[in-house]
């Protein structure tokens, strides 16, 4: 419910009284005083505070016969009392107010009274009560243009909860007119908010028609506004409904306008939120590469906004984006899976493998989740492998052990266009090198080879052996420690102890059967 600027009227009724300096709490002064003290401490959240000072604006108002600022003092009193849950109380100055206006036979401050009182109904789930309320306030106090649009803003909210999508639009229009007609650009654009926000709420609700409506609406609104941060929301919020309904071609449209618009109006906070439901769609739509630049793109800017106090939650969309880069990467990462039956689920066990090696060597967050991430993606590059050699039952030929060979370097090619907050390639091209100089493709020697790609390397032998491949069964845990004992030069010695020290942590598994080689990708 809005309130604001209800104590103009107040001010001005009482402005030739006013001492011109505002004193301590109870300092000898006139209602208008203390009514003006009291709503300085509610603002500073001293609410004990400003709840004496009300009473004292009460007592001294009753005393002066200063009437006006009596019913906005019991008034403004009800609305602190109701959010302290001292409902009775509140309900009685609220009423009180309104007859204190009533019987000055001032139209505006007994409307006050009854759209605060429409506004506690509202709050308490009465919803008829409200309403009732609103509409006496309307007839009563309609041709103040400010209290007009507080007025039918609740009633938009009402119509909103009642489901009556056209009716909430009407009354948000109204509510918006009102205020463009006192020239309050922020209560116009607060209204309009308010729209998004419903749209918002009746999407994560899966009312997408109802989103969609709404957003429409408030759109409408925005462009007389031409307020382009504010279109971009709209925009964000239509793409997002077509992108949940199915039309992937006008939510990409959508999208893209809504950030087009956040970059136009140099909102950072709108185009990384554009940019991360637009990857979303990418994702649905399988355009990976794309999806990936989006999120990489929504991460940067977040990054820029992170210092920013006055933003509530950016680590927290950070977070919610992070998981997003995870869900998009360990996708892809499965998508080559189901091209090669026999490792299926293998790159979730070597990045959750990985993870606690990686953990074993202490390595800071970035890294650990750089490992997860490169984890999944390792083998991107053999989705360019044919499918009769990846899945030969015997062994390869020299040419097409040539072929899988290049998926490390072929991986890095996929993901030439894109760039991500964490190193992940030194993870694609190289977790087949070997600290000996004896792996591919660049033959690399000792610490020439990352960390990161050297743990991702080891586990993911450990996974090979210990899964049935096309040219193999499965070996069991112990047969494949031995071989990877026997292969200890492959990797540093802190590698292969740290990866030892995980060996219980790793979720071994496997039927016992030997090994034929580990030379295979
Ligand atoms: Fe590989």
């Amino acid at each position: 419910m809005s309130n604001s600027h209800s104590e103009e009227w107040v001010r001005q009724a009482t402005a030739t009284r006013r001492s011109g300096s505002v004193g301590p709490l109870f300092k000898v002064g006139s209602a208008a005083d203390l009514l003006h003290e009291a709503r300085a401490k509610e603002r500073a959240a001293s609410i004990p505070e400003a709840v004496q000072c009300y009473e004292a604006a009460i007592s001294t108002a009753e005393r002066n016969g200063e009437t006006a600022v009596l019913a906005e003092a019991l008034r403004r009193l009800a609305i602190v009392l109701h959010y302290r849950n001292e409902s009775e109380r509140a309900d009685a100055l609220c009423n009180r107010s309104y007859k204190v206006a009533c019987g000055l036979g001032n139209d505006v401050l007994a409307a006050e009274a009854l759209n605060t009182m429409g506004g506690i109904a509202l709050r308490t789930g009465a919803l008829e009560e409200a309403q009732h309320h609103f509409i006496q306030a309307l007839d009563l106090g309609g041709q103040s243009r400010e209290l007009l649009a507080r007025i039918e803003q609740n009633l938009g909210i009402i119509a909103n909860i009642r489901g009556q999508i056209v009716e909430a639009v009407t009354h948000y229009e109204r509510s918006v007119e009102a205020y463009r007609a006192t020239n309050d650009e922020h209560g116009c654009a607060t209204a309009c908010m308010c729209l998004v926000n419903h749209a918002e709420a009746h999407f994560l609700r899966e009312r997408y028609d109802e989103a969609r409506r709404m957003a429409e609406a408030s759109l409408a609104i925005f462009d007389q506004l031409d307020s382009r941060a504010d279109k971009s929301e709209a925009y964000k919020m239509i793409g997002m409904v077509y992108r949940e309904t199915g039309r992937p071609a006008l939510a990409e449209s959508r999208l893209r306008t809504a950030i087009e618009l956040a970059v136009s109006a140099g909102s950072v906070l709108n185009e990384a939120e554009a940019a991360r439901e637009l990857a979303l769609l990418m994702q649905t739509m399988g355009r990976n590469q794309d999806a990936l630049t989006l999120l990489n793109t929504a991460h940067r800017l977040f990054g820029r906004l992170e210092a920013r106090v006055d933003l509530v939650n950016v680590r927290g969309k950070v977070s919610t984006l992070e998981t997003t880069y995870f869900e998009v990467v360990r996708e892809w990462g499965q998508s080559i899976e189901s091209a090669d039956s026999y490792t299926f689920g293998h790159c979730e066990r070597v990045a959750q493998r990985a993870l606690s090696v990686a953990r074993e060597l202490e390595c800071d967050d970035t890294a650990q989740t750089a490992i997860r991430l490169g984890a999944y993606l390792h083998d991107l590059g053999k989705v360019r492998v044919p499918h009769e050699v990846l899945n030969k039952p015997g062994p390869l030929t020299r040419e097409e052990f040539e072929i899988v060979q290049m998926h490390p370097l072929w991986g890095l090619e996929l993901l030439a266009a894109v760039e991500f907050p964490w190193d992940l390639k030194p993870i694609i091209r190289w977790h087949h090198e070997r600290y000996d100089g004896t792996g591919y493709p660049d033959r690399l020697r000792g610490d020439e080879i990352p960390l990161a790609a050297q743990i991702v390397g080891i586990v993911d032998v450990y996974d090979a052996i210990t899964t049935a491949r096309s040219y193999r069964p499965a070996v069991s845990h112990d047969a494949a420690m031995a071989e990877i004992e026997r292969c200890r030069s492959w990797w540093s010695e802190a590698v292969y102890e740290a990866f030892i020290a995980a060996v219980p942590q790793l979720g071994t598994r496997g039927p016992a059967l030997l090994a034929e080689t580990i030379q295979r990708p």
